[in-house]
């Protein structure tokens, strides 16, 4: 962690890597941004699961047993509505939910078991790819869901990268369903990364607050501003911390030193917005078969169903 901070802080133009941001302070953050009234795109994917869920598996149609994997699950809220209406279809899969933080994943599993009593749940702590990797050679059907528009937290070429090696790491007839969220009013997009309750910029500066807790360093949080902007034309909601004045933090394990000036800026994290084209796009560079497009009735998010060509 700390060679990834000091190196996005060392570039000429200082980033931190988002990933960062959750910790189990970043995750409770997470989720209470999940439940304010400016954030759209929890409401938005849940409506589309309300509406959606049987035309989604019909499409998917995987003919018996299949193994439900979610990537980055988070609290799983919305992925419980899904499984609740699939399980009333009487279909039989497993849940299978891969996070890099043990702490999301334990969280998550007593929270299903809770909810049902029949389903198997097998959460694995790891990278996703090689947990995709190791079960590649399992001849039973996967539906991946990669949900919340997670995938335009990744900058430029990374989302079809990371689109290219999902698909790679599947069976043919293995099903990609992947959820984002859509380009729409500008002011309602900058609106769900800037709310009045100071929320999001809270979850921004946990990035900070995290390195000062985990590698000792000594930022003062209250010389660093959040910054969001939405940017129409690239179609990116983008989040800064800029620096309220001129000075200097050290991380003491490495002695390094990292020095900013009056209003220099962090970009700590991209959220980039989709057309239909944009998505189409994607998709295709991917090797993946589009078979459903999903909306939430004010068409500002969209879950879109790929096969593995
Ligand atoms: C997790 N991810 C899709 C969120 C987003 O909208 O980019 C993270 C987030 N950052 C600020 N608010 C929410």
């Amino acid at each position: 962690m700390e060679k990834d901070i000091v190196s996005g802080l060392e570039a000429v133009h200082k980033s931190l890597p988002s990933k960062y941001f959750y910790d189990a302070n970043g995750d409770a953050l997470f989720q209470a941004i999940m439940n304010m009234p400016e954030y759209y795109l929890s409401r938005s994917e849940l409506d589309v699961f309300l509406h959606h869920a049987q035309d989604i598996i019909q499409a998917f149609d995987p003919k018996g047993y299949f193994e439900i994997v979610e990537l980055g699950a988070g609290d799983g809220t919305k992925t419980k509505v899904l499984i609740r209406k699939w399980l009333d279809m009487d279909l039989e899969f497993s849940y299978v939910p891969i996070d890099i933080s043990k702490n999301v994943l334990d969280q998550l599993a007593s929270e299903f078991k809770k909810s049902f009593d029949h389903i198997q749940i097998k959460p694995i702590v790891g990278d996703y790819f090689n947990v995709l990797k190791d079960k590649k050679e399992m001849t039973h059907p996967k539906l991946v869901l990669f949900l919340g528009s997670n995938i335009g937290n990744l900058r430029g070429e990374n989302q079809l990268r990371f689109i290219q090696s999902l698909s790679d790491s599947l069976n043919p007839g293995d099903a990609l369903f992947i959820g984002f969220d859509l380009v729409k009013n500008p002011h309602t997009i900058l609106d769900a990364y800037n709310d009045k309750s100071g929320i999001t910029k809270q979850f921004n500066v946990n990035i900070l607050a995290r390195c000062n807790r985990e590698l000792n360093t000594d930022f003062n949080l209250d010389n660093f501003t959040h910054y969001p902007i939405y940017d129409p034309e690239t179609k990116e909601a983008r989040s800064y911390l800029i620096s309220t004045k001129k000075q200097v933090v050290t991380f003491p394990a490495s002695g390094r030193q990292i020095s900013f000036e009056a209003g220099e800026t962090i970009h700590t994290e991209t959220s980039r917005k989709y057309t239909k084209e944009d998505i189409e796009q994607l998709i295709i560079a991917a090797n993946l078969k589009p078979v459903g497009w999903y909306y939430d009735c004010k068409h500002y998010f969209v879950n879109v169903l790929s096969i593995v060509k």
